[in-house]
């Protein structure tokens, strides 16, 4: 059979916090599934939608939509505690979470607290410190890697045996999760001694008391997702995978060691879910019309300055995970035209084009870095205001020269433009 291929990818150019949750929010208004990738709640995906903002961490942002099946993959690390409180909280703001429209694959990594606390000695040994956002994910990745991590997989087993369900396939007893829980509480009980400062003693019945709750929680959205994916594909739906972290923090494409523990470029992306290439039909860069960056490490087109205060003040520029004050900066084409090749975006979408309007204004120009040298930057004078605007023609001049100009020094067609938080300011071209 000759499958129509109808997924779309969305991975961010620059350091994060691009616009991707508002991205996969908006191609989600008539897509069938939904699905975060990688990373974990180190992420903080912002929608706007009838007049009412969401700040997701685990979550893909299409659950606040009715009808869209939203998935968290194989590929993701879970915090359970966040994830739990994240359901209670939209299921308190009368958004509808069922096993009908949550799947959290069986596969996906679980963070335990120490893990977070790993985070913290980790970094607190370090001169070169990375910045992170100390969410447990780099030594939950590491524990996986390891083959010591706790998986959903045991979170449901857990609770099949909880639940005393007649048709467990193999016997599972409660010694099933207390023996996998064993090696990792004494291998890192035995590092938390070594570095005696930071003692922190893990104890496998306190993390079994975790996972109980874990699995009264969640253990009714947990399954294998694979065979829910396979069929999608087969039947040629519309499915968006919601990107997370971007390329400037892939571990192997980003700027090492200054970077979060996963791929979050496309290919990584579709391997934390479980897709092949070639369903794929449309790969969307996102960006901004400026950069920020929060964490350590390069940033070219950083300012330290007042023009940096600037660009943070009018585009809001504070974690969504950690209300960090972001790093920012000039708009650095050579991130899209590096990372172009490694995520083999098929368009662009550029946000804030509102906000870059305001800047110029503000500071009477803008500027853009156009390639790998310094030294090469674009200057565009004055600014321009978007308000009222609903599509690319009405945009004034500047402003579409400003996206005439991302197009033609990147090669990439700019299909999306946001020009303001909201999901109705968004711009189709
Ligand atoms: P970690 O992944 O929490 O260990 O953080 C590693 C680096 O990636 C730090 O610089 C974080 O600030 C950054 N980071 C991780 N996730 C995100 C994100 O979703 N947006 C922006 N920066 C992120
Ligand atoms: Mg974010």
């Amino acid at each position: 059979m000759n499958i129509k291929p109808n997924v779309t990818v969305i991975t961010g150019a620059f350091w994060g916090d691009e616009g991707k949750g508002r991205a996969a929010f908006y191609e989600c208004q008539d897509a069938y599934m939904c699905l975060r990738a990688t990373g974990g709640n180190n992420a903080g995906h912002t929608i706007v939608y009838n007049d009412k903002k969401y700040a997701h961490h685990l979550l893909p942002s299409a659950i606040i939509r009715e009808n869209v099946i939203c998935c968290i993959g194989p590929g993701v690390v879970i915090d359970p505690e966040v994830l739990i409180e994240e359901i209670h909280k939209l299921k308190e703001a009368g958004i509808k979470i069922t096993p009908d429209n949550l799947i959290i694959s069986d596969r996906a990594h679980v963070i335990f607290p120490y893990h977070k606390y790993l985070d913290s000695l980790h970094e607190s040994l370090k001169t070169d410190k990375v910045g992170t956002t100390g969410r447990g994910i780099g030594p939950c990745y590491a524990d996986k890697c390891n083959r010591i991590g706790i998986r959903m997989k045991d979170i449901k087993d857990h609770q099949n045996y909880i639940l005393d369900l007649p048709d467990n396939e193999h016997l599972i007893s409660d010694e099933h999760l207390i023996n996998k829980l064993i090696l990792p509480v004494q291998y890192h009980n035995a590092k938390f001694k070594a570095f005696n400062k930071s003692y922190y003693p893990v104890f496998v019945d306190a993390m079994h008391d975790l996972c109980t709750n874990y699995a009264n929680e969640l253990g009714i959205y947990i399954k294998d997702l694979q065979p829910v994916i396979n069929d999608a594909l087969e039947k040629g739906k519309k499915i968006v995978v919601e990107g997370a972290q971007a390329f400037g923090l892939d571990i192997d494409h980003g700027d090492y060691p200054f970077v979060t523990s996963s791929n979050p470029n496309t290919c990584g992306t579709l391997s934390g879910i479980g897709i092949g290439p070639k369903y794929v039909k449309e790969v969307i860069g996102v960006c901004k019309a400026y950069c920020s960056r929060v964490g350590e490490g390069p940033f070219p087109t950083e300012q330290c300055n007042e023009i940096g205060d600037v660009i943070r003040e009018l585009g809001h520029e504070y974690g969504t995970t950690t209300g960090r004050p972001r790093r920012c900066g000039w708009l650095d084409l050579s991130m899209i035209n590096r990372s172009k090749y490694v995520n083999g975006y098929t368009c662009l979408c550029v946000n804030h084009l509102d906000t870059i309007g305001l800047i110029g204004q503000q500071l009477g120009e803008i500027k853009i870095k156009i390639d790998d040298n310094d030294d090469v930057l674009d200057t565009f004078s004055g600014g321009w205001d978007t308000a009222g605007c609903t599509t690319y023609d009405e945009l004034p001049l500047a402003a579409k020269n400003f996206i005439e100009s991302i197009e033609n020094l990147t090669g990439l067609p700019v299909k999306y433009i946001g020009i303001g938080a909201d999901n109705k300011d968004t711009i189709i071209r």
